[in-house]
C-alpha cells in the first residue's frame, strides 16, 4: 500500500474549548491511484490532508508514504519528506505574487533534488508563452495550471489536491481535471484530491466520505470515467 492511514486524531483547542476534528480517519491507496475525498464543509478533509503532506501534525494514528512512516519524522526530517515527496495544489493557487511565472516553478525546483526541466512543466500544462507574465497577468485557470506546473516540477510521489477546481467554471475545471488525469498516466503520480463536486469522483479510482471527522464511506470504482466525460 502506497499510502496508508489509520485511526487518525486530531483536535484544535481555541480559548477553553477543545474540538476534535478528526476522530480515527483512514484511508488508503496504491500507487498510481486517483482518490477523491468528498464532505461537507468543517468536516476534517483539508486537517486530513495537510497531516498526511506534512504541513500539520496529528495527536495520534499513523500517515506512511511509500513505506516512510510521517508521522514519526522529526521537524526537519519532515521538511525534507515534503519537500521531496509531495506536491501540493490549493483552491486559490499561492504562487508568489512578485515573480514571474518561471520564477514561481523555480523556486521549487532550486530546492528540489531531481527536478523536471521548467520549460518542460510549462510546456506541459499550456503555459510556456506566459513564462515571463506576473501571476496578476493570468486568468484563474492560467494560475491554477502554474500552481500545477510548480507542484510537479519536483516530480512529487504524492500530489494532494485541496479544491483544485473550487474556484474554476465548468469547461476550465475540466481542463484541470483533464491535466492531473495526464501527469497521473505519464509519471505515474498519485494523486488525492478534495472536491466538494461529487461528479469529479467519477473518475477516481477510490472515494472516501468524510462525515465530521471519519471516514464513513470508502468507495472502490472498478470503472472510472475519463475527465473529458465528466459533466456537472
Ligand atoms: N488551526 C485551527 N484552529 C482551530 N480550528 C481549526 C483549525 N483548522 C481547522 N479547524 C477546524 O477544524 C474543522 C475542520 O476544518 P477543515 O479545514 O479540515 O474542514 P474542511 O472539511 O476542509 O472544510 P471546507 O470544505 O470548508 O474546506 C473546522 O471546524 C475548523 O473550524
Ligand atoms: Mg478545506
Amino acid at each position: 500500500m502506497f499510502l496508508k492511514v489509520e485511526n487518525l486524531k486530531k483536535s484544535y483547542n481555541t480559548g477553553d474549548v477543545t474540538t476534535m476534528v478528526l476522530k480515527g480517519a483512514g484511508i488508503n491507496l496504491d500507487k498510481g491511484e486517483i482518490g477523491v475525498i468528498l464532505g461537507p464543509s468543517g468536516s476534517g478533509k483539508s486537517t486530513l490532508l495537510n497531516i498526511i503532506g506534512g504541513i500539520d501534525r496529528c495527536d495520534s494514528g499513523t500517515v506512511s508514504v511509500d513505506n516512510i512512516e510521517v508521522t514519526k519524522l522529526t521537524d526537519d526530517r519532515l521538511t525534507d519528506f515534503r519537500r521531496e515527496n509531495i506536491g501540493f495544489i490549493f483552491q486559490f493557487y499561492n504562487l508568489i505574487p512578485n515573480l514571474t511565472v518561471g520564477e514561481n516553478i523555480e523556486v521549487v525546483s532550486n530546492i528540489s533534488k531531481n527536478p523536471l526541466n521548467t520549460d518542460e512543466v510549462l510546456k506541459a500544462v499550456s503555459m510556456l508563452d506566459k513564462k515571463h507574465r506576473f501571476p496578476r497577468e493570468l486568468s484563474g485557470g492560467e494560475q491554477q495550471r502554474v500552481s500545477i506546473a510548480r507542484a510537479i516540477v519536483k516530480n512529487p510521489k504524492l500530489l494532494l489536491c485541496d479544491e483544485p477546481t473550487g474556484a474554476l467554471d465548468f469547461s476550465t475545471s475540466r481542463d484541470i481535471l483533464k491535466l492531473l488525469e495526464n501527469i497521473n498516466k505519464e509519471f505515474g503520480t498519485t494523486i488525492l484530491m478534495i472536491t466538494h463536486n461529487t461528479a469529479i469522483s467519477e473518475m477516481a479510482n477510490k472515494v472516501f466520505k468524510i462525515r465530521s471527522g471519519e471516514v464513513v464511506e470508502s468507495i472502490v470504482n472498478k470503472t472510472t470515467i475519463p475527465a473529458e466525460r465528466i459533466e456537472w
